[in-house]
C-alpha cells in the first residue's frame, strides 16, 4: 500500500490508474479507524479496481471550541488496519496541502444543511462539502462510500453531486455498532466508563422507537417524546436534538409516512454522539 502526501503525487497516481482502465472507489475518512471504517473500505475493495482511502482532518468543518485539536490520532495503527483491507493507497495531506495560504473557496449546499447537525454545528456541512468536492475533484472515483452513521452528511453530499452534476456514485453503508448497539465512532474512545455504558440508551432508544413504529405508532410528536424521555431517564445524557424528518428532503413531519428518519445528537459530558434509524410506514 502506498502513502501519499501531496496532491501532486495522487493526482499522478490517479491518471496512471485510469490510463489502465481501472475503476476508482474513494472511502474520505478522518483517520482512527474502526470496523465501521474498514466495512467501507471491504465494500470499496469488492466493488472497485483500485481503492483510495483519504485520511484528514478537516479543519474547516469543525467549528469554534469543538474538538479540532483533540480528534482522535493514530497514523501507524490506521496503515496497518488500512493496508490488511487491501487499500491500494492512503491520501494524507497536511492541512496546508488541501487549505494553502490564500485559500477562498467554499461549497454552501442549501436547506438540507439546516436541520439536526446543521443546527447544531454551524458551518460543519460547508466544511465536509468542501472537503469532500476536493477530494472528489483530485481522486476522481467512480464510487465514493460514506457510512449511515452520518445520515445527514450522506444526504448533503448526494445533493451536492446532484447538483453539481458531478460524475460519481455515492454509496451508503450501515451502520456499523458495537455489541451492546452503541455506534460505532472515533469519538467513543473520549467516554468515560460511565458514559461509555450511559451511551447505550442511544440505540435503545432508537430500537424502542422502531418497535413502537411497528406496533402502528405514526404520531412524530408522540414518538419523539417517547425517544426524548426515554434518553433523558439516563442521567448522564444531555439531549441535542431529537428529531423525525423526511427522506430525502429532511423536512419536518407530524405524521409518519413512507420512509423516514429519527435522528439523534446526545452529549455525554463532552463527547456528543449521533445515531439514527430509518424506519418505513
Ligand atoms: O465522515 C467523516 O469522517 C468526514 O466528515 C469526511 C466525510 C471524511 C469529510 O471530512
Amino acid at each position: 500500500m502506498k502513502v501519499c502526501r501531496s496532491i501532486g503525487e495522487i493526482k499522478s497516481f490517479v491518471r496512471s490508474a485510469k490510463s489502465s482502465g481501472n475503476t476508482i472507489g474513494l472511502v474520505p475518512t478522518m483517520g482512527y479507524f474502526h470496523q465501521g471504517h474498514l466495512s467501507l473500505m471491504r465494500l470499496a475493495r469488492q466493488e472497485c479496481q483500485i481503492v483510495v482511502v483519504s485520511l484528514f482532518v478537516n479543519p474547516t468543518q469543525f467549528g469554534p471550541g469543538e474538538d479540532l485539536l483533540d480528534y482522535p490520532r493514530d497514523f501507524e495503527r490506521d496503515i496497518d488496519m488500512a493496508s490488511q483491507e487491501g487499500v491500494d493507497i492512503i491520501f494524507a495531506p497536511e492541512p496546508g496541502e488541501m487549505y494553502p495560504s490564500g485559500y477562498q473557496t467554499y461549497i454552501e449546499v442549501g436547506e438540507i444543511t439546516t436541520p439536526l447537525c446543521g443546527r447544531s454545528r454551524p458551518g460543519h456541512f460547508r466544511g465536509v462539502a468542501t472537503i469532500v468536492n476536493k477530494l472528489l475533484n483530485l481522486v476522481e472515483p467512480d464510487r465514493a462510500y460514506f457510512g449511515q452513521k452520518d445520515a445527514q452528511q450522506v444526504m448533503v453530499i448526494k445533493q451536492m453531486v446532484r447538483d453539481l452534476n458531478m460524475n460519481v456514485k455515492i454509496v451508503n453503508a450501515p451502520i456499523v455498532r458495537e455489541d451492546d448497539g452503541l455506534a460505532m465512532s472515533s469519538r467513543n474512545v473520549y467516554l468515560s466508563t460511565a458514559e461509555r455504558k450511559a451511551a447505550t440508551i442511544l440505540s435503545r432508544s432508537l430500537q424502542g422507537a422502531e418497535q413502537a413504529v411497528n406496533n402502528g405508532e405514526t404520531d412524530a410528536l408522540t414518538l419523539r417524546k417517547q425517544i426524548t424521555e426515554k434518553i433523558g431517564s439516563e442521567s448522564l445524557a444531555d439531549v441535542d436534538y431529537v428529531e423525525i424528518l423526511s427522506i430525502p428532503d429532511l423536512e419536518p413531519i407530524q405524521v409518519l409516512n413512507g420512509q423516514v428518519l429519527i435522528a439523534l445528537a446526545v452529549r455525554f459530558g463532552k463527547t456528543r454522539l449521533i445515531d439514527n434509524a430509518i424506519v418505513e410506514v
